[in-house]
């Protein structure tokens, strides 16, 4: 039973602001708290990628955002989700951690230093370029 599932997107976001990237500490699930990421989430069906990364950044920041141009390549997270990054930049709000722990912003030295989620970690060339 059941059709065969197509795979899904999960959608972060680089938001950067005065040569600094935001990085969001996950809660949950308890292998991956007190790592750090690129917020986002799922793209539900039918859904686009901006408007996903527009409502996950709304939710989970309190910030409204314009999306830019994808960074880097989609990393396979295996289970059938395919993860991409866009940058985007904030055009109302200011973060805030409503289902992370914290956040942080990171200059290009210590986000090589940063515990990043494993994923993400596919994208620090991109985002060193990017600061
Ligand atoms: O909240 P939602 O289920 O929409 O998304 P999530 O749980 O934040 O992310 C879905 C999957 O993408 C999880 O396996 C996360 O670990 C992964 N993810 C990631 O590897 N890097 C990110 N920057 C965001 C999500």
């Amino acid at each position: 039973m059941g059709a065969v599932s197509e795979s899904r997107t999960v959608v972060a976001g680089a938001v950067i602001v005065n040569a600094r990237l935001l990085l969001a500490q996950r809660a949950h699930p308890a292998e991956l708290a007190g790592r750090w990421e690129l917020p986002g989430g799922k793209v539900e069906p039918g859904e686009q990628d901006t408007t996903a990364l527009v409502r996950e950044l709304r939710e989970e920041l309190a910030i409204d955002v314009v999306v830019g141009d994808p960074v880097g390549a989609d990393v396979d997270l295996g289970g059938g989700l395919v993860l991409r990054a866009y940058r985007v930049n904030v055009v109302s709000g200011t973060p805030a951690p409503l289902e992370h722990s914290a956040l942080r912003w990171v200059d290009a030295a210590e986000l090589h230093t940063i515990d990043l989620v494993a994923a993400d970690r596919q994208w620090i060339p991109d985002l060193v370029a990017l600061l």
